[in-house]
């Protein structure tokens, strides 16, 4: 194929993947961000598929959903029960359910990964979905750390990958980091631009940098508070109230730490760890480490920093 002609037909492409907005979208991973990116996107007025490797797993992020979604509908109408029974029950109506992702992408304006934070698996999964999915759909990533364009390079759409990045949780949190590669095109830019509005969020737009913007602040920010500790200069307990009241922050870096999940976190450090081992942002803890080795992983397994009783 000539140049002119690829340039022809990549300027086809984004003109046509200018004008399609996204009706349908994906979730890959039926986990506590996968729900609640499929949950939003619902409640927004998408129709959503959320993808995972079984009935049992599907049935317990289904539950979440209703559960979040109830919480959402109270705030929403209050002592109004039926109104609010009424939202819940239109938003879980455009959200289905189904263990086979290749069938699923074969009719999706938007893929959202959100499963293991491993480089391979996510990899082989994209390069797999990639020959399956329509020529405009996108293809997008929900990784914490993991560099886009290291998942992208699996598929033949580099053009129409990017990075979605929602926070915990996904109903309350208003952020949606969109991560731009080198080789994407404008009008995937344009679109996930304006799906993040059209599901109430507001986006920011960053580099393909470690923890983009938020994790890059926050991860060693939490890191940092446990050095503290680690030192012997004050209690988790004591800079979590420091932080909170003196810092006017929601949670403290103990309390986001278990929330976030210790394994998340270690996963986190250790890998930019391991790719700048200079940068002293990046230092391993061994406190961290011990508390992820005894199984202490945060709020989902019923210790972390504190105990929250059993899960
Ligand atoms: N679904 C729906 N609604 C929810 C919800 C959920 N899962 N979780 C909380 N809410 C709603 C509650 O219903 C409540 O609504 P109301 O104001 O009408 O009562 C509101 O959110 C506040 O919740 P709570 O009263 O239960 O508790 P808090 O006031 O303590 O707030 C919090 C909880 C929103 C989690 C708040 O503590 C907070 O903002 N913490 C910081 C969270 C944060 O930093 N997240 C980012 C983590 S980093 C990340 O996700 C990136 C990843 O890559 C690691």
């Amino acid at each position: 194929m000539s140049f002119v002609t690829k340039v022809l037909r990549r300027g086809l492409t984004t003109s046509a993947l200018r004008m399609a907005a996204i009706k349908h979208v994906t979730v890959i991973g039926g986990g506590q961000m996968g729900v609640g990116i499929a949950q939003v996107a619902a409640q927004t007025g998408h129709q959503v598929t959320v993808v995972d490797q079984s009935e049992e797993i599907l049935a317990h992020s289904k539950l979440s959903i209703e559960r979040s979604l109830s919480r959402v509908a109270k705030k929403k109408f209050g002592e109004d029960l039926k109104a609010a029974e009424s939202y819940s029950k239109s938003a879980l109506s455009s959200i289905s359910l189904s263990t086979d992702a290749l069938a699923t992408v074969t009719k999706t304006d938007l893929v959202i990964e959100a499963i293991i934070e491993n480089l391979q698996v996510k990899q082989e999964l994209f390069s797999q979905l990639d020959k399956v999915a329509p020529q405009e759909t996108i293809f997008a990533s929900n990784t914490s750390s993991l560099p886009i364009s290291d998942i992208a390079i699996s598929t033949e759409r580099r053009d129409r990958f990017a990075g979605l990045h929602f926070f915990n949780p996904v109903p309350v949190m208003k952020l949606v980091e969109v991560v731009q590669i080198s080789e994407q095109s404008d009008a995937t830019f344009q679109s996930l631009m304006d799906f993040s509005k059209s599901l109430g969020k507001v986006p920011v737009v960053c580099k393909d940098t470690p923890g983009f913007i938020v994790n890059r602040l926050l991860v060693p920010y939490m890191m940092e508070a446990i050095r503290l500790v680690e030192r012997g200069d004050a209690s988790a307990r004591d800079i979590d109230t420091a932080m909170k009241l003196g810092a006017g922050y929601p949670m403290g870096p103990f309390e986001l730490a278990d929330y976030v999940g210790l394994d998340v976190t270690k996963f986190i450090i250790d890998g930019w760890h391991e790719k700048f081992p200079d940068n002293p942002l990046f230092e391993p803890s061994p406190l961290l480490d011990q508390k992820v080795a005894q199984g202490k992983l945060g709020t989902k397994k019923g210790e972390g920093f504190y105990p929250y009783g059993k899960k």
